[in-house]
């Protein structure tokens, strides 16, 4: 899908349809629905009335204009109260008028830069961001694809004040959306085709295309390295492991390096200690934070943010068999840490243990942040819309927070408590990688990781209940969801920089 920004009047835009807002508070409709009214011979008007559009939220309706118009169809959406109009509300009515242009069969679709309250470039930011998102498809392996496609979105802006706003923000916007949608189809993508090496190759077309460094090592060089967490999840898997590293350097100095890990779990089986079958079944999605990790690698080139940013992923699979780890065994991690095998299923762990120890050997950053589809009880505690944030630094935390109120991705601070550490002791080894007996269990494994992030500020996000979604959203289909993609888009790029 091609999108890009307009400077004309809405009425001369040639399109399949034209999408407009309308607020739920006003008396008479705006001056750009009143325009087009007077050209429909007041047809609009009389069509609000008699439905009783309310513009609320996600309320959205529609009418050929037979002609009158240089656009087929019209679409309106609701915005709500003008004065309380966000980010969010512009991408939800944007997404919702989207997709009723296409499912009227239009293939080319403009879209009113509406929210005034927000700057252009936000806007226009936010409506390119939310056209990729909603109208986003995973059809790859259907031999019948859908007919109704949207392959072109205009945003029609003509502000004097801003004229560079409309196409800076629909140029970020756009990177946004596709970074998302690159991370949804690597997660959507089954674990037979998305494997480590399928995560490897990803990586190189990546650094080749965006002129990254990239680094991946392989089972006996992460032996060298002193991997053995991360190696011995991947000792039942007939798939070879691979560590990836990733690397974008600004053109000028950068004001700071930060090292983002996602956890790469191509499949969780649980190992020996066997997921049931209902347990397994989405468990291709186990990559989604090391997914999140590659968009972000790949868009960063074109957002040129001055950050050094390293992408590291430990990618594996977690298979039983008679190579596999057993329950009792004892790993020996980069960092020195030894840890004994409490359940073979508590494997994402393992995997960032020796991710985060690199980090802390090889890079020094000044903070990292990993992505993880941790725990299952991330979503006990959260439900399905928001993520967990663990932090040992409180400007990172805000930091992140902001970042994400601005994408409307809900994160929620959890805290890192101390004397949870006790639960994780283990009689053989330094700890173990299981807390038995006790809840909490978003908690004990973030206070897990931090026995191996040294003395860097760090920042653990645990996407496990919100990185997949059996249910329709207001901007995505079921499936993948590429969560968090748009806030470390937006926390790498953010104006205010260094610490
Ligand atoms: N990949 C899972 C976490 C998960 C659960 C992701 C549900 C998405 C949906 C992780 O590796 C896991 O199995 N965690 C266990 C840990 C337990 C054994 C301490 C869990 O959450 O049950
Ligand atoms: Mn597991
Ligand atoms: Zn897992």
């Amino acid at each position: 899908m091609k999108v890009s920004a307009l400077g004309r009047p809405l009425s001369e835009v040639v399109a399949d349809a034209v999408v407009v807002a309308a607020h739920s508070d006003d008396a008479k409709p705006p001056a750009p629905l009143r325009r087009l009214d007077q050209k429909l011979g007041g047809a609009l008007v009389q069509m609000l009335e008699a439905e009783k559009f309310q513009a609320k939220p996600g309320y959205v309706t529609h009418l050929h204009t037979a002609g009158r118009l240089r656009a087929d169809r019209l679409v309106v959406v609701g915005l709500g109260p003008r004065d309380g109009v966000t980010p969010e509300h512009v991408r939800r009515a944007a997404a919702a008028g989207v997709r009723r242009a296409r499912d009227l069969g239009a293939r080319r679709v403009a879209l009113d830069c509406f929210g005034e309250r927000l700057a252009v470039r936000q806007r226009a930011h936010a409506l390119a961001e939310a056209a990729m998102l909603a109208t986003y498809t995973f059809e790859r392996y259907k031999r019948e694809k859908s007919d109704k496609v949207v392959d072109e979105v205009l945003v029609v802006a003509a502000d004097p004040q801003d004229p560079r706003g409309a196409a800076e923000g629909v140029r970020t916007g756009t990177i946004f959306g596709a970074a998302t949608n690159f991370a949804r189809d690597l997660v959507n993508g089954p674990a037979n085709d998305v494997h480590p090496t399928r995560l490897a190759e990803v990586a190189g077309e990546i650094a080749r295309d965006g002129g990254l460094g990239l680094r991946v090592y392989e089972r006996a060089e992460c032996e060298k390295l002193g991997m053995g967490a991360f190696l011995g999840v991947s000792a039942g898997s007939l798939q070879p492991p691979k560590f990836i590293h990733l690397t974008y350097a600004p053109s000028g100095r950068a004001r700071k390096r930060v090292v983002v890990v996602g956890k790469g779990v191509t499949f969780d089986a649980g190992g020996l200690d066997l997921k049931t079958a209902d347990g397994m079944l989405r468990m291709k999605d186990d990559m989604a934070g090391g997914a999140a990790v590659l968009a972000i690698m790949r868009a960063l080139p074109a957002l040129k943010p001055r950050v050094e940013v390293h992408g590291l992923i430990a990618a594996t699979e977690n298979m039983p068999s008679g190579s596999a780890i057993r329950p009792g065994d004892v790993l020996r991690a980069m960092n020195g840490t030894t840890i004994e095998i409490g359940n073979t299923d508590a494997e994402g762990r393992l995997t960032l243990a020796d991710a985060l120890a690199y980090a802390a050997k090889h890079i020094e950053p000044d903070e990292a942040i990993d992505v993880a589809t941790l725990t299952g009880a991330v979503g006990a505690a959260l439900g399905p819309l928001c993520a967990g944030l663990f932090a040992n630094d409180e400007r990172l935390a805000e930091r992140l927070v902001t970042a994400a109120s601005m994408t409307g991705e809900r994160l929620w601070r959890l805290p890192l408590v101390d004397d949870y550490r006790e639960y994780l002791r283990s009689d053989v080894a330094d700890i173990n990688n299981v807390a038995r007996g006790v809840g909490g269990g978003a908690i004990n494994a973030a206070v897990f990781l931090r026995e191996f992030v040294g003395g860097m500020r760090w920042a653990h996000l645990d996407i496990a209940a919100t990185a997949f979604t059996e249910k329709e959203g207001p901007l995505q289909p079921k499936g993948a969801t590429g969560v968090m993609v748009r806030t470390l888009l937006a926390y790498l790029t953010a104006d205010a920089e260094s610490r």
